[in-house]
């Protein structure tokens, strides 16, 4: 990681818990299911509190109703309650940036959040979701 994530005066998550994010997004992809594309994903969600949120994608027999892991994650957090969000970390095999559907889903909650790609060899890029996700509509198109 270079300097600037881990200046936590920036507003920035810490070096330590980007490590820790990462780390939690490596273990959930364990619990993948994905019997048809073998293809494993393992996102963590940190808040600005230093909570961690995990999911893994979840295929289907019936293929267009798998969920990937960063809506998982979404979605598990929302449901406790959760809605702010400071860094999402992203573990696959080959360091992929999420799709389109789960940058949509990311950036309701903050577009300016920091993204993790991280591959299993420990290679990393990072990202604002903001440049995955330009001239972006969100809730602020809606009054919101
Ligand atoms: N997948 C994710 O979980 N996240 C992404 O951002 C890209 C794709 C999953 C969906 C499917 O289970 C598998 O990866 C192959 O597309």
């Amino acid at each position: 990681m270079g300097d600037r994530f881990s200046k936590e005066a920036d507003g920035l998550p810490s070096a330590a818990a980007i490590e820790r994010l990462v780390a939690a997004a490596a273990e959930v992809r364990e619990a993948a299911y994905t019997p048809y594309s073998h293809f494993a994903v393992g996102a963590a969600l940190l808040t600005p509190g230093g909570a961690i949120y995990r999911g893994c994608n979840v295929e289907n027999a019936s293929y267009g109703l798998s969920l990937c892991a960063e809506r998982n994650a979404i979605f598990h957090a929302v449901a406790e309650g959760v809605r702010q969000f400071s860094a999402v970390a992203v573990v696959t095999e080959n360091a992929v940036t999420p799709c389109g559907a789960c940058r949509q889903v990311l950036a309701e909650f903050n577009l300016e959040m920091i993204v993790i790609v991280a591959d299993l060899a420990g290679g990393r890029r990072v990202y604002r979701l903001s440049e995955l996700l330009p001239d972006a509509f969100g809730p602020a198109h809606l009054g919101n």
